[in-house]
């Protein structure tokens, strides 16, 4: 009989998933994907006034909190037919593209390498051998030096030596698939604690233009602060000249630190573009940061990277982009735990229902996978089909359409690494993705976004707000609207519906519930459980070190909060291996 693993929780990933797997002792099988939790974010939002909506949205998560807000103003606009200025465009795209490097550079090197790189085994290492090996494999960045490698080994050394591995605790540090030389892994370790330290510039951005963060402030029709150069209280020239600081220190590190790190990582452990393929087909609205809203055919994109556009690739086809259609998009509810008022059909988000129908067993339960229903996660389709968003998706758009840049990197990363394309959608794809366009969204925001929003504030340009749309009484009776938002996990759609100035339906559909749902009624597993299932050749060597299965799943960058909308008391068991 197969042998039954249970990791739960997954942890290094924001929020609780459970994954259950049967394996023969070598493969894995089968794999159930189950979050847990519930929160009901959208019933919240009923019969609230629709301009305050962003403010309960960014609560779904406590990381991707800005991406909601813009995803839910946007929306609103869309439906109420608001308009915002130019400028206050530029900020939304500042705040989202800061907050999606950031996210990108905090899940490489906080959450997802050291699936990787073994913590340990780093103060066997030799310092110098660590600056041979950075130079080696292209990395100039500043932290490189036989003083800051020594540090970093004695600090190892130190933990170690305390018996207490803190935050390190509960890595699978034995297990015989570490791969890289000690050196790596030292060097490694001194750029997680540098990327530390890095990752609180790029949010302050986000918190100059919102001022807070968490959750900064957004406004239907604009933006919440003031653009004035003169002024103390408002963002002016030495805030700016420091966003512009921390902009360049950002385009540093992930040119000099990021992308090398990512390649030499990838390029240890290339089985992995052969391990963890989920269904080939892939959905964006654009580059990161990209926001589409409005009727198909005449949708408004905003994003600094004009030349894509929306788009879908199908079928492992990754030269045919298919027109992108919001109307094709539906959620399942055949393995969560929902009822839908028709049956077991998928409902297109304008019509979706949030209605709550637990038929799971009372906590504690061994196992979910043997029933219909298993997860708070509902399985988004675009046209039936189970499509993949995020990095790999939006890289491969922006490759189809000739994006020159995207091409450049993915080229010179393909050729070094001995990959294809195709080979994107894998474990180590998708990491390579989301370091590839890390590079490709700090250029934008270096040399278009931010260029251009000073240069129209030298021009006289300082209005961020458009209140001709404010007042309810300039709505119509009835409206609607969504927006589809291109962020770091992947592609986010709120759509928002108003009766007589109040919100009468909410949906959210998450990157990771495009990932992470589960079976649809035509048995379509959901990526996640695809990535581990679905050629019955993931490995899995040791039942009670899964630490392969962690890597396929951390590759996708969860976001549990997000996908339902939720937040867990507390997860007991790590992991459980049944007979
Ligand atoms: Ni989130
Ligand atoms: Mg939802």
């Amino acid at each position: 009989m197969a042998e039954r693993v249970v990791i739960d929780p997954i942890t290094r990933i924001e929020g609780h998933l459970r994954i259950e797997l049967e394996t023969d002792g070598k493969k894995i099988s089968k794999a159930w994907s189950e979050t847990t939790q519930f929160r009901g974010l959208e019933t919240i939002l009923l019969g609230r006034d629709p301009r305050d909506a962003w403010a309960f949205t960014q609560r779904i998560c406590g990381v991707c909190t800005s991406v909601h807000a813009i995803a839910s103003i946007t929306a609103v606009e869309n439906a109420i037919g608001s308009n915002p200025p130019e400028q206050a465009r530029l900020i939304r795209d500042m705040v989202m593209g800061s907050q999606e490097i950031q996210d990108h550079v905090i899940h490489f090197y906080h959450l997802h390498a050291l699936d990787f790189v073994n913590v340990p085994a780093a103060a066997n290492a030799d310092p110098a051998k660590a600056v041979s090996f950075a130079r080696a494999i292209g990395s100039t960045w500043k932290g490189n030096t036989l003083e800051r490698m020594t540090e970093v080994r004695d600090t190892v050394k130190g933990i170690l030596d305390s018996g207490q591995l803190s935050v390190f605790t509960g890595g699978y540090w034995d297990h015989p698939d570490y791969r890289l030389p000690p050196e790596a892994n030292l060097m490694a370790v001194a750029h997680y604690l540098d990327a530390l330290e890095f990752q609180r510039s790029m949010i302050r951005i986000g918190t100059v233009f919102g001022g807070k963060n968490p959750h900064p402030n957004f406004l239907v029709g604009g933006m919440a602060c003031t653009i004035d150069p003169s002024h103390s209280e408002s963002i002016n020239q030495v805030q700016i000249d420091q966003i512009g600081q921390w902009i360049a220190e950002t385009t540093e590190f992930v040119k000099t630190c990021y992308l090398p790190d990512a390649l030499a990582i990838v390029g240890v452990y290339k089985d992995y573009f052969d391990i963890g393929a989920a269904q080939p087909n892939f959905l964006a609205v654009g580059m990161a940061g990209a926001t589409y809203a409005g009727d198909p055919a005449t949708a408004r994109i905003t994003s600094a990277h004009t030349e894509v556009k929306p788009g879908v690739l199908l079928d492992g086809d990754y030269s045919t982009v298919h027109p992108f259609d919001p109307r094709k998009v539906s959620e399942w509810v055949t393995s969560a735990w929902y009822s839908y008022p028709d049956g077991d059909i998928g409902l297109t988000p304008d019509k979706g229902e949030t209605n709550v129908a637990y038929t799971g067993p009372k906590p504690p339960y061994t196992w979910l996978g043997d029933n219909e229903k298993y997860t708070w996660c509902k399985a988004p389709r675009y046209d039936g089909k189970v499509v993949q968003v995020g990095p790999v998706a939006r890289v491969l758009l922006a490759y189809a359409s000739g994006h020159q840049r995207t091409k450049e990197i993915v080229d010179g990363a393909a050729a070094t690494l001995g990959i294809s394309l195709s080979q994107l959608n894998s474990t180590a794809g998708r990491t390579l993705a989301r370091a590839v366009e890390c590079v490709t969204s700090t250029e934008a925001l270096a040399e278009t976004t931010f260029p251009t929003f000073v240069k129209k504030i030298k021009g006289g340009d300082i209005n961020v707000f458009d209140a001709t749309r404010w007042e309810p009484d300039s709505w119509p009776k009835q409206a609607s609207g969504y927006s589809f938002v291109e962020v770091a996990r992947g592609n986010l759609s709120h759509w928002v519906s108003i009766e007589d100035g109040k919100i009468s339906r909410y949906q959210a559909v998450v990157p990771t519930t495009w990932l992470a749902g589960g079976r649809d009624a035509g048995g379509q597993q959901g990526p996640y459980e695809e990535s581990l299932a679905g050629d019955q050749k993931h490995p899995l060597v040791d039942a009670a070190q899964p630490l392969e299965p962690l890597r396929t799943i951390h590759s996708f960058d969860p976001c549990m909060s997000c996908a339902v909308h939720v937040l867990d008391p507390d997860g007991q068991e790590l992991l459980a291996v049944l007979s």
